[in-house]
Parts: structure tokens; C-alpha cells; sequence
């Protein structure tokens, strides 16, 4: 009896001193783990970010995923500039990033050629540049690190194979098959890559009319305006190759205005680029009928990268993301409710 008590009372005792030990050094040690801004600050990773512009739901799911990424949570202080889709603002933002003296600079080259001088100013200061989405037309490589984007020309053979597979599949192999071409912005590795991949497969196919093709700079306004000018130019379009979803939705407007229809049951044929909700629901309605993915899910592939070069690993030259094609086939209410662009 005696004994338990003692115990007892030695039980509350080590307690008691616990909780005075805690009150007077607790609030010590959860302040040396709490964020000092300034220390916490100083440690962050600064990365600059030249993003070409804001043309297309495309583009603002990209700007998303990279501010989605690099987060001062992450471990990076990102500093932002939107071109506005001029090439001068993104040579302006690149030297602003160098005298900033960031540790990385990330851009998507809105065209692919006029980059040396800045990548070269890049090089000389030490900052390893990451390009995003697109590419640079550079004799010296060793100008860039890496690339994480699409593969434009895969995206562009994947559109023709589609139309090969569907004029079969309509019994049209062999007739006359007028085409024309929304293309993207001139010069830019997304309209270089998605021509040259749907004209390698038509090459293949002497039926195949490409009645014309035209730049729409990847906006709706632009899409509607050049398909307006097809459709005056030629009566007998069967099939509309537009470089993005954007240009998509404005070329359709245009088709439906002349008095014609589109898609699954329609007059003419919709192959469209990127696949954002608002047109894979169109795919789903039978509106288009293919829509080849391009994912502007890429930063989470360019955190990995800076990862590895901060862990002193070697990085491949290219990344490519992962990529689908969409039909009415496998648009699925699950896919669209996962959708988040
Ligand atoms: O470079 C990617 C392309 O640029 C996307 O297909 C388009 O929507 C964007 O503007």
C-alpha cells in the first residue's frame, strides 16, 4: 500500500517537472523551428520564368502547372514575366533574369530562331536556362540544359494517321479529299513540328488536296477570321487541321455561320490540338473528331529537373510529357471530371 503510494507520487512528480521543462524550453525550440523569412529567404532556389504570352487555354494551364510548382513551400522564389507573345519582351525578361543573377531561368521560346546573344549572355553569367514547352533553333546546344515539352511532329503524325484510319473506316481511301490548314504561330516549334508530321503522312496519300494553309497564332479571333476566308475561297472543304483547340473553337463558329456542320454526323471533318475540357466535351458531343493531346502539365517535369541538377545529376537533353488522342471513343465522364483545363 505504502509502496504504491510513493510510486504515485514519484509518477506526478516526473510529470510535473516535464510540463516546467517544456514551459521554459518549448517555446524556445518551436521557435528555431519555425521560418525565419530572412534565413528561409536567402536558401530559396530563384528561378525566372519567361512564359511567351497568354493565347490559349493551353497556355494558361501552363503558366498554372509552372506557378503550381515553384512555390516558396517547394523551396523556390519564382519571378514570372509574361512576352505577350513578342520576342523582344522575352529577350528584356531573360536580361532582367541574368542581372537579377536568378540560379535557373525557364523559358517557352515563342518562335524557334534570334535566341544566341541572350543564351550566350546566359552562359557567360552561369545560369543554366531550361527550355519549356518549345524549342530554340541553336547550332551551339551546350546554350540550353534541357527541353521538357511535346514532341510537335509526333502530335502531327498522329493527326494524320487518324484521317488515314478514318478515311478507311468511311470507305474513302481512294476519293479526292479537300484539306486546308489552321496553322499556329509563324515560326514557332508547335505550328514547325505539327505541319511537318501531318504533311509527312499526307505526302503518302496523292488523294489528299491540301487546298491551303494560313497562319491564326493560335487564338480563336484569328481561327474564325481565316477559316471565314477558306470557306469563301473554297465550297468544297472536307476536312479543318487546326493547330490548337482555340483556333477550333473560332473556325467552328465560321463553319457554322456558312450554314455548314461539323464533326461525327456533320459536313466536315474537325481534327483539333491539346485537348482542354471545353473541347474534349466537343469531342464527347461529336463536334470535333479527334483532338490530339499536347499536356501543359510541365512543372512538375521541370521541378524534377532542377532536383537533379541541384543533386549535381545529369539531365537529359530532352523530356518529352506524356500524351494521348482523343475520339468520341474514349472521351469518358471520368476524364472530364478529371480534367482540371
Ligand atoms: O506550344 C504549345 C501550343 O501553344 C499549344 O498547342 C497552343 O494552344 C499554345 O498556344
Amino acid at each position: 500500500m505504502f509502496r504504491k503510494r510513493s510510486y504515485s507520487l514519484a509518477v506526478i512528480g516526473i510529470l510535473l517537472g516535464s510540463i516546467i521543462l517544456l514551459m521554459l524550453f518549448g517555446s524556445r525550440l518551436f521557435t528555431d523551428i519555425e521560418e525565419d523569412p530572412q534565413v528561409e529567404e536567402e536558401k530559396r532556389i530563384v528561378v525566372g520564368v519567361s512564359q511567351l504570352g497568354s493565347e490559349s487555354g493551353w497556355r494558361t494551364a501552363n503558366t498554372e502547372s509552372v506557378q503550381n510548382a515553384f512555390t516558396t513551400q517547394n523551396g523556390y522564389f519564382l519571378i514570372f514575366n509574361n512576352a505577350r507573345q513578342k520576342q523582344e519582351n522575352q529577350l528584356k525578361a531573360i536580361r532582367s533574369f541574368i542581372s537579377q543573377r536568378v540560379d535557373y531561368i525557364i523559358f517557352s521560346p515563342v518562335v524557334e530562331t534570334g535566341w544566341e546573344t541572350v543564351l550566350q549572355e546566359a552562359k557567360e553569367a552561369g545560369i543554366p536556362v531550361i527550355l519549356m514547352d518549345r524549342n530554340v533553333d541553336v547550332e551551339d546546344e551546350s546554350l540550353y540544359v534541357t527541353c521538357v515539352g511535346s514532341d510537335f511532329t509526333a502530335e502531327g503524325e498522329k493527326a494524320g494517321h487518324w484521317l488515314e484510319q478514318e478515311l478507311r473506316r468511311r470507305g474513302y481511301a481512294g476519293n479526292d479529299v479537300n484539306i486546308v490548314i489552321l496553322m499556329g504561330t509563324e515560326g514557332s516549334s508547335s505550328q514547325i513540328g505539327r505541319t511537318a508530321g501531318f504533311a509527312s503522312v499526307a505526302a503518302e496519300h496523292k488523294n489528299w488536296n491540301i487546298l491551303d494553309q494560313e497562319f491564326a497564332d493560335f487564338t480563336s479571333t484569328r481561327g474564325r477570321e481565316v477559316m471565314r476566308g477558306f470557306l469563301r475561297k473554297y465550297p468544297d472543304i472536307d476536312v479543318v487541321v487546326s493547330q490548337n483547340d482555340d483556333m477550333t473553337f473560332g473556325a467552328i463558329e465560321a463553319i457554322r455561320e456558312s450554314g455548314r456542320t461539323v464533326g461525327v454526323d456533320g459536313d466536315i471533318v474537325i481534327l483539333s490540338f491539346d485537348a482542354l475540357r471545353s473541347a474534349l466535351e466537343m469531342v464527347a458531343a461529336g463536334d470535333i473528331n479527334v483532338d490530339i493531346e499536347c499536356n501543359p502539365n510541365q512543372g512538375e517535369y521541370l521541378l524534377r529537373v532542377i532536383d537533379m541538377l541541384e543533386a549535381g545529376g545529369q539531365v537529359e537533353r530532352r523530356y518529352y510529357v506524356e500524351e494521348d488522342v482523343f475520339t468520341i471513343e474514349n472521351v469518358t465522364q471520368e476524364l472530364l471530371r478529371e480534367r482540371t483545363y
